[in-house]
């Protein structure tokens, strides 16, 4: 089993999209897919509405999943921990223990030749257009990172 965490600020906006795209991507018995917040402002909550209707839209239901904030023991239950942006990857990085924690923390761009910017964009302060686009941007991501772990 191969297990992955995507990880952003919130775990309501960014986060919510790339775990339920990636875990559509992947059999489900060679691969776990979760997501978490470096942030505790919504813990418990369902993804901001706009995520979920973005992924609506595509056909992806991720009105199930709930809100928690990442741990230090997650760097136990995960091999590849994926952030949204270098603020998320300094917060979690601040919590790695030893260098093979820090290893797994990885920005999920790196796997993309569709942005310049290695920054997933924040669409909570954005409008609907915002949160599609970061859809497109994580779905075409995702292809490439679903490919090399299936190899
Ligand atoms: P996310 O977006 O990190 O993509 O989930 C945010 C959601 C909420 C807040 C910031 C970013 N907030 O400040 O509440």
């Amino acid at each position: 089993m191969t297990r992955i965490l995507m990880v952003c600020l919130g775990n309501i906006c960014r986060s919510p999209l790339a775990h339920g795209i990636l875990e559509s991507k992947l059999p489900s018995d060679k691969f776990k897919v979760d997501s978490a917040g470096t942030g505790n402002y919504h813990i418990g909550s369902a993804p901001d509405p706009r995520s979920i209707l973005a992924a609506k839209s595509k056909g992806l239901d991720i009105s199930q999943q709930k809100c928690r904030q990442f741990e230090t023991s997650d760097f136990d239950e995960f091999d590849i921990i994926f952030v949204m942006d270098q603020s998320n990857y300094d917060n979690v990085v601040k919590l790695a223990r030893d260098d093979s924690d820090k290893r797994k923390v990885k920005l999920i761009l790196k796997h993309s030749d569709l942005s310049e910017s290695l920054e997933v964009p924040d669409p909570y302060w954005g409008e609907s257009k915002d949160f599609d686009d970061v859809y497109t941007l994580l779905d075409t991501t995702c292809d490439t990172i679903a490919q090399q772990l299936l190899l």
